[in-house]
């Protein structure tokens, strides 16, 4: 596949494995340099060739740490993967759900990339670049998964709404992806099957 992405520069978070690290290795396979982001930099990371960040993306100072490595790595950011974000589902019911798991669902699954994308915009206005963020089929069919998770998908859902609204206009698109169930090792271990070797 080609893809005209070659020497175009990626930021990619929650890049460890699953699905972030399927990007990862699809874009480096594109000509893309790439920095991911995650707590652990897994050796499959490592592999990709991409600059793997440690950082805890529910904070401020990892949103800030990660996007002023990728300034200096890549020179600019042509795009913005928003990947990060679920929760450890341990908790389904509404009423078992404490405020601790409400800020922690928010944290990682929309404020992350609230930070995450104020940070790197005036490098993708710069460049007309771009942003897709991960959301979850959940986020239009909520039910029978912990609330706080459903509930900040929904939400991260009408922010990339209201951020293409506002900065298409100034060459920067933003799409959101709301995939269903997808075998990642953290869905598979949630789902009771067994995590691949
Ligand atoms: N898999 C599904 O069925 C499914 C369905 C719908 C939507 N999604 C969404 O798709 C995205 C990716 O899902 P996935 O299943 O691929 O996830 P995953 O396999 O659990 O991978 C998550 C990645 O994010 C990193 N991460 C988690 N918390 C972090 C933090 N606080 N700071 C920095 N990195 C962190 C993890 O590494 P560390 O833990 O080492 O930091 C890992 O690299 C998520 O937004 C998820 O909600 C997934």
């Amino acid at each position: 596949m080609n893809l005209n992405l070659t020497d175009k520069t990626a930021v990619v978070t929650g890049a460890g494995r699953g699905i972030g690290l399927a990007t990862v290795r699809t874009l480096v396979d594109e000509g893309v340099r790439v920095v991911g982001a995650a707590r652990t930099i897994t050796p499959e990371l490592k592999e990709t060739g991409a600059h793997a960040v440690s950082a805890d993306l529910s904070t401020a100072q990892g949103v800030s740490a990660l996007v002023d490595t990728a300034l200096a790595e890549l020179g600019g950011i042509d795009l913005l993967v928003n990947n990060v974000g679920g929760g450890d589902g341990a908790t389904v019911g509404f009423l078992e759900t404490d405020d601790s798991e409400w800020v922690g669902a928010l944290d990682i699954n929309l404020l992350s990339t609230v930070r995450t994308t104020r940070a790197a915009l005036p490098s993708l206005i710069e460049r007309r670049g771009a942003i897709v963020n991960i959301s979850s089929i959940l986020a239009l069919m909520p039910g029978g998964f912990p609330v706080a998770i459903s509930s900040a998908k929904a939400a991260l859902t009408a922010l990339g709404k209201s951020l293409a609204e506002e900065f298409g206009p100034r060459g920067v698109r933003v799409n959101t992806v709301s995939p269903p169930s997808t075998r990642t090792p953290t869905a598979r271990s949630l789902s009771g099957l067994p995590r691949p070797a």
